[in-house]
């Protein structure tokens, strides 16, 4: 079964960063596979601008070997693949050096039907210069439309900066701000769970709602990339993409699908969050680094050991876990756990809606007693989600209870590979549709939550914890949970799996 592929005008998609990983790992594959589907044809034109001295031939290289490298076997194809390099062409270009620009211009289409993008995959102080240069030369039209890479910014004030920069020249209704996990498709069917379903709004609140749990992990490390020893797990992974999943969970049914009315409803969530500061920073979160490890032949470096020699001795985080609290009606007293971390024991993204305990029990004679119900959503990998049921164990004799998952596995039912998220954001810049992009006052609530928590840890004569590689995290995080009486959920909860 698949999804019905409605084609988008055609467009001039100028990346500026063309030679970067995020272009070659994400931004072609995904191009490729919608291209594959005929949402678009060889009308499009994806100019790559960088300052490295490529040319057509060298761009188109390097898309076909990002193809070969990045798209499912299966859904290659040589003839196709011809096709879709021949969109594209190269720029080699100085952002901040006047010359060379001319070519761009004149690569640019001035016909309104076609659509025009600059996807800024660049460092974000070059943002502005770039946006003053496109408005110059005016190269930027009403309609054109400019999308923006993480880092958004350090913190509140460095992001307003970035942002008044690009506000120079783009309106807000120009402007997208990727925040990939909103593109994935199990995050865009919390929407649907939620609100395509009748059952699960009457108790969705702090009445039948214990606590909520929202887990980011990866088995993968640090690695060389400079850019996170400057971030850490903090900015890089709670800052966006796990309060925007929080948002979802929690925001109010919005009137519309329409983009302003889900980020009305997003930023109300982002402005109740409970402010952690000062002494509550440390009673309420934990921050932890990998250490190596070695096991039989095979060793796992510690982050340290993958730092260079001038950064060794980092306080960087690789790892958070935070209780959050959401202040309004339908949420008090109901605590959001969240956990992220690099080299975990498994790489999985989840969040569990723990429900309430039954009010009281008939099953004095049943062996086991009831567990609270629980609702899973798996967002990677095996995308689904799992609504854990207590039933009746089958057999004669005395009644035994069992939980079980209702599984809802996306791969069995829908036999379908489950698109990228780049898929969807990407053309949904072309489409003119900013429903799952961050609007700039959201961006800033979640920094202006953010930032005490980073002050407060950076105050602290005390360096994170840390932690074995391939576990799950710093002792300090499963203390967290545990000292209110509740526990993270692993797989293993799963009595079938
Ligand atoms: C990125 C972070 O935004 O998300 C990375 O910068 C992280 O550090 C990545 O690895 C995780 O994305 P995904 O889609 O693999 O869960």
């Amino acid at each position: 079964m698949s999804s019905r592929i409605i084609p988008v005008s055609p467009f001039d998609y100028v990346v500026f960063g063309a030679t970067g990983d995020l272009t070659r790992r994400k931004l072609i594959p995904a191009l490729y596979y919608r291209f594959a589907d005929g949402q678009f044809d060889e009308q499009s034109r994806i100019i790559g601008v960088s300052r490295t001295k490529w040319d057509d031939r060298k761009f188109r290289a390097v898309a076909r070997e990002a193809v070969g490298e990045f798209v499912k076997k299966d859904h290659q194809d040589k003839k196709l693949l011809e096709r879709f390099v021949s969109c594209f062409s190269y720029i080699p270009n100085d952002v901040t050096d006047p010359k060379g620009w001319a070519e761009l211009r004149a690569s640019l289409r001035d016909d309104e039907n076609v659509v025009r993008a600059f996807y800024l995959a660049v460092a974000p102080n070059i943002f502005g210069p770039i946006c003053n240069y496109l408005d110059k030369k005016k190269y930027w039209r009403a309609d054109a439309r400019v999308v923006l890479e993480k880092p958004l910014g350090h913190d509140l004030a460095s992001s307003r900066q970035i942002n008044d920069a690009v506000a120079e020249v783009f309106s807000e209704d120009q402007v997208y701000r990727i925040d990939h996990y909103l593109g994935k498709e199990t995050v865009q069917n919390l929407l649907a769970l939620r609100f395509a379903n009748t059952l699960f709004e009457p108790i969705w609140n702090s009445a039948h709602i214990d606590h909520v749990q929202i887990t980011v992990a990866e088995s993968i490390g640090a690695g060389t990339r400079g850019y996170y020893d400057e971030s850490g797990a903090l900015r890089d992974m709670i800052q966006n993409h796990i309060l925007q999943l929080l948002c979802l969970v929690a925001m109010e049914p919005p009137a519309s699908d329409e983009a302003n009315a889900l980020r009305d409803e997003k930023l109300k969530v982002l402005r109740a969050l409970k402010p952690i500061a000062g002494e509550a920073v440390h009673k309420t979160s934990v921050r932890g680094q990998y250490r190596g490890v070695t096991s039989g032949d095979a060793s796992v470096a510690s982050y340290q050991d993958e730092l260079p020699e001038e950064k060794k001795g980092s306080h960087t985080e690789t790892f958070v876990a935070l209780k959050a609290e959401v202040k309004n009606w339908r949420w008090a007293g109901v605590p959001f756990y969240i956990r992220t971390g690099k080299r975990l024991a498994q790489r999985v993204s989840e969040i569990v809606i723990q429900f309430r305990a039954i009010p009281h029990s008939i099953f004095a004679h049943a062996v086991g007693a009831p567990n609270p119900n629980k609702l899973v959503i798996r967002l990677q990998p095996d995308e689904g989600v799992k609504m854990f049921l207590m039933i009746k164990d089958p057999g004669p004799g005395g009644l035994r209870l069992r939980e079980v998952p209702l599984n809802l596995s996306f791969a069995d039912t829908f036999a379908t590979r489950t698109p990228e998220a780049y898929e969807r954001l990407l053309l949904d810049v072309v489409r003119g549709n900013q429903t799952l992009f961050m609007r700039r006052d959201e961006l800033e609530a979640a920094w202006a939550w953010i930032d005490p928590i980073r002050q407060a840890w950076d105050e602290a004569a005390e360096g994170p914890q840390t932690y074995t590689a391939g576990t799950w995290g710093p002792t300090g995080a499963i203390a967290l949970i545990e000292r209110d009486g509740r526990t993270w959920h692993e797989e293993s909860d799963d009595p079938l799996a």
